[in-house]
């Protein structure tokens, strides 16, 4: 019998699953109390995180004898994966599990941004009726959606975008342009620099890794088509926030969501106060009722293969 460690929110039933034939610890406010992280991490064979648990420097040394690390979410810059590797841990991230729900905050923020007409409620209410300021807004139908980053989030949101009839075409910087991906899923391979002019709402769906650190900065958003929309949920770091707020303010962008941040929790009286046409959403793209039971399910199972 092996002892898991859980130190952030999982769902009870693959918790139940691993309790079924492991010692196991659910806690998810160990993250918030690193001393009693570390002591539990001492004694654990498995460590399971989401991504606000920093698997490196002291939490690291203080895994004396563990030996796998499962990752409830994709993005693996919470994690020293060199580190671990060099170490013989084994990093287990749940590829693909939550990339629907990613895809549609994608295409949710893209076609509330460019319609611009659904964050009028209050005012309707009210008795005001803005019908002409808000009679004017974008179809998502015939524009062009420009993806930097092709991997499995980047495949599955070209999908939904083809559903609802928009042109897809997409920059990944591994994947030269004539990959077959790219043949076999009807998206046109292109450059960076094309995606940003011919784009009408550009996604990232990147790792933050150093060739992706501030990616979008004043430079490169001005290549943008004026007015175009711009959707993060890859991982803060990869946009200049302040240049963002720069662009919404001039017109430059036509909108933006953003839902990662360089500091999570975003600091109060951030760059993006006063910003139109701004969706801001606390690093929940990934999260949902399904997507987090397809996620904690596929971890669950993945270690118990592991520990087998
Ligand atoms: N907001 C959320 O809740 C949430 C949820 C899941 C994933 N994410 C983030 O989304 C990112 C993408 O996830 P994924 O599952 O599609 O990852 P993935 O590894 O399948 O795809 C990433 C793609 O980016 C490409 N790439 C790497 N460097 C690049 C660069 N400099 N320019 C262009 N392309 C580059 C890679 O070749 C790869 O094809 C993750 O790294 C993660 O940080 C966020």
């Amino acid at each position: 019998m092996s002892r898991i460690v859980i130190s952030e929110f999982m769902d009870e039933r693959a918790v139940a699953q691993l309790g079924a034939v492991h010692d196991v610890l659910h806690d998810p406010t160990l993250v918030d109390d690193p001393a009693r992280l570390q002591a539990e991490a001492a004694r654990a064979d498995v460590l399971i995180v989401r991504n606000r648990t920093q698997v490196r420097g002291e939490l690291l040394a203080a895994l004396g004898k563990g030996r796998i690390i499962g990752r409830l979410g994709v993005g693996l810059d919470n994690i020293d994966v060199a580190a671990c590797e060099a170490r013989g841990i084994v990093v287990i991230p749940a590829t693909g599990a939550n990339a629907l729900s990613v895809a549609e905050y994608v295409i949710g923020t893209a076609m509330l941004l460019l319609r611009g007409a659904y964050q009028a409620s209050a005012d309707v209410a009210s008795g005001a009726w803005p019908r002409n300021a808000l009679g004017n807004g974008r179809e998502i139908g015939g524009k062009t959606l420009g993806l930097v980053g092709f991997g499995s989030i980047g495949q599955l949101t070209a999908k939904l975008a083809q559903g609802i009839g928009m042109h897809v075409i997409a920059f990944d910087a591994v994947l030269a342009a004539d990959h077959p991906v790219f043949a076999a899923s009807g998206v046109r391979g292109a450059t960076l620099d094309e995606v940003c002019a011919r784009a009408d709402v550009v996604s990232l769906h990147v790792p933050l890794i150093e060739s992706t650190r501030h990616l979008f900065d004043a430079r490169r958003i001005a290549a943008m088509k004026r007015g175009a929309v711009l959707i993060n949920s890859a991982r803060g770091g990869v946009l200049d926030e302040a240049a963002v707020a720069a662009a919404l303010k001039s017109g430059q962008l036509g909108g933006a969501a953003i839902d990662v941040f360089e500091s999570e929790p975003l600091p109060a009286g951030s760059v993006f106060a006063g910003c139109p046409n701004l969706v801001l959403t606390p690093h929940v793209a990934g999260l949902s009722a399904e997507s987090n039971e397809r996620v904690s399910s596929l971890i669950a199972q993945r270690v118990l293969e592991e520990l087998r």
